[in-house]
């Protein structure tokens, strides 16, 4: 029963998750001056919130939570974490600019960590602690919103969220590399200065941007040479598709790295738009584009085939930001307009072209 249950509770949540990505997407574009009508005058400041927490935070909620849940029938209070920040995320589409939105994503991410310990508890490994410390950055970044810090000063917080579960997945899936102590030691090393700069920004939020940039591209440049990704780009198929998605992250997450070091703390603007989404689209999402055929038929337990379509929304995505970053760093709006519309629009095609791959796969099974 509660098997069945927590089955079918994923579907809502993850319907709940991409209707925040769109709306969210939508919430950028209007902040990056295009003129299109808006349900809520207020949703375009929830944009961040929308797709930090409320997509991507209740989309790894359910992941882990698939994942224990696979484990033992009694992990079902795994679900309670994303059921709440999908409500949270709901809050947040509403427009709504309470205490309540940063309420429910506080609490929610709180349960991340509960989770967490329960992973530790079951295996305390490196790369364990790296996602534990991911959702521990994510809770505390909540919590200081809930308290009335900006959303400019607690982004630090979250980009540590996505940043630590990625690497430390990544350093998971590396163990087949058998991976030396003295590597092993490197990785926690990087991860240290991004945390320790971070933790800075409370304190000096411009020196704090700097060194956390610094962790960045020290992280960054020990992905590009130990990762896996190195390897599996020589072989075919999805392996080589992922590799490619990998690689082209890294790149963009030394380029955020480099513009945090050089422009220190900006709050706004072009530079911080360049900062900000060098990571999250350039770095974030393409981690995603090549994460998504592996997780998304495990969530919806529905298989998928490799399609070489897959590449374009991949060149598209990133072509595009080139464009914006330029646009940001040269200022030149419309360029930025444009880079930051066909951002939007490489993400819907890739999600249509997965939706429409599922779709097809189950058919043909
Ligand atoms: C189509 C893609 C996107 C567009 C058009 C877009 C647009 C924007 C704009 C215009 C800003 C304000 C920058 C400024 O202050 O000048 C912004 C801020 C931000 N974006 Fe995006 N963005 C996109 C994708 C993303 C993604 C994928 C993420 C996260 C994974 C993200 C997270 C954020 C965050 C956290 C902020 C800071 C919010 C704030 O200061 O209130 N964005 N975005």
């Amino acid at each position: 029963m509660i098997d069945k249950l927590t089955y079918y509770i994923r579907f809502p949540l993850i319907m709940v998750s991409m209707l925040t990505l769109l709306a969210a997407i939508w919430a950028g574009l209007l902040r990056l001056g295009w003129l299109w009508p808006t349900l809520n005058p207020m949703l375009p400041l929830n944009h961040g919130p929308l797709i930090v927490c409320g997509f991507l935070g209740t989309l790894i909620g359910v992941e882990r939570a698939v994942a224990l849940s696979g484990l033992s029938s009694k992990a079902w209070w795994t679900y309670i974490g994303p059921v709440i920040t999908a409500i949270g995320a709901i809050i947040l589409l509403s427009g709504n600019l309470s205490l309540a939105g940063p309420l429910f994503m506080t609490i929610g991410s709180f349960c991340l960590v509960l989770v967490f310990v329960k992973i530790l508890q079951m295996e305390t490994a490196s790369y364990t602690i790296t996602m534990a410390g991911g959702a521990l950055m994510w809770f505390i970044g909540n919590a200081l919103w809930l308290f009335g810090w900006s959303i400019p000063t607690v982004t630090f917080w979250w980009i540590g969220f996505l940043l630590l579960t990625i690497a430390g997945e990544r350093l998971e899936l590396g163990r087949v590399l058998r991976l030396s102590s003295t590597v092993i030691n490197m990785f926690v090393a990087v991860v240290l200065l991004f945390v320790v700069g971070t933790l800075l920004t409370v304190f000096n939020y411009s020196l704090g941007v700097r060194v956390a940039g610094g962790g960045m591209v020290a992280i960054a440049l020990w992905l590009l040479r130990y990762d896996v990704a190195r390897y599996t780009i020589k072989k075919t198929g999805l392996t080589r598709y992922i590799a490619v998605c990998l690689l082209v992250g890294y790149i963009w997450l030394i380029i955020g790295g480099l513009l945090a070091l050089y422009f220190g703390g900006m709050t706004s603007g072009l530079y911080y738009d360049a900062m900000l989404h060098a990571v999250f689209v350039g770095f974030v999402f393409s981690m995603i584009f090549g994460h998504a055929p592996i997780i998304f038929p495990a969530i919806l337990r529905r298989p998928i085939t490799f399609q070489p379509a897959f590449y374009l929304p991949l060149l598209i995505l990133h072509l595009s930001l080139l464009l914006r970053i330029i646009g940001d760093l040269m200022i030149l709006p419309a360029l930025r307009s444009w880079g930051g519309l066909l951002n939007g629009v490489a993400i819907l095609m890739f999600l249509v072209n997965i939706v429409a791959t599922i779709v097809w796969s189950s058919i043909k099974k």
